[in-house]
């Protein structure tokens, strides 16, 4: 399942971020993925261990963390510290790939098992050609190309891949969680009940059967979540 998410980012936020980009150092994204992604990854990443990526994952954490659609698609138990990348030049593609199930956290303190991906756009369609982020899952092929701000939420086991960019540059912020729904089955079953839910709450109130209804929701998240 994809989930879009608009406006995670405000303008405000959006200009701080591309200020502080604007001044960053980029480095060969294929030096940190795995030896299986390397070979088809051409794009660049902001370098670990700077004091630049650290105040751009601090706005983007405080972003994620007050996102509640985020929150019910997704249930994060731990997250990756964003990644920073840009697709464009000769370094302008991302081919075909699964996210390992497990990766090592940055300062050496543990590792996240990978259950949720999103991609947060930082560039708007209108500046690039190609880029599109094109998702395989169950339902078929999704190509996907949002607006600066917004994020594509979908299963770490989907193989996805950017397509080549071919005019302008597209950069984009990367992220993963550990959820504490860790079957994407579960999670959607739960999206979908949250969502009609909400619809229901709006459309009669909270009449005794939503009450009811929003219990065996809890319920059921109670019996599948791991905190
Ligand atoms: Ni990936």
């Amino acid at each position: 399942m994809l989930i879009t998410i608009e406006n995670v980012l405000t303008a405000g936020e959006l200009a701080s971020i591309h200020e502080i980009l604007a001044r960053s150092a980029w480095v060969d994204g294929f030096l940190t993925s795995g030896p299986q992604a390397a070979k088809v990854q051409r794009n660049q990443e902001l370098p670990e261990g700077t004091e630049t990526i650290s105040e751009l994952r601090r706005q983007v954490m405080a972003a994620l963390q007050r996102n509640a659609l985020l929150f019910a698609a997704a249930f994060p138990a731990r997250f990756y510290p964003p990644i920073f990348n840009r697709y464009g030049g000769t370094a302008n593609f991302f081919g075909d790939h699964v996210d390992n199930a497990v990766r090592p956290l940055p300062d050496g303190s543990g590792y996240v098992r990978r259950d949720v991906s999103a991609t947060l756009f930082l560039t708007e369609p209108s500046e690039y050609d190609g880029g599109e982020l094109v998702i395989e899952d169950i339902y078929g092929i999704h190509a996907v190309k949002g607006q600066a701000g917004s994020m594509v939420v979908y299963p770490s086991s989907s193989i996805h891949r950017v397509e080549p960019v071919t005019r302008g540059f597209r950069t984009s912020c990367v992220v993963w969680l550990q959820s504490m729904v860790r079957d994407a089955g579960q999670r959607r079953l739960l999206f979908d009940i949250d969502m009609a839910l909400v619809q229901l709450r709006q459309q009669v109130g909270d009449i005794e059967s939503v009450v009811h209804l929003t219990g065996t929701y809890h319920n059921l998240l109670r019996r599948w979540a791991e905190t």
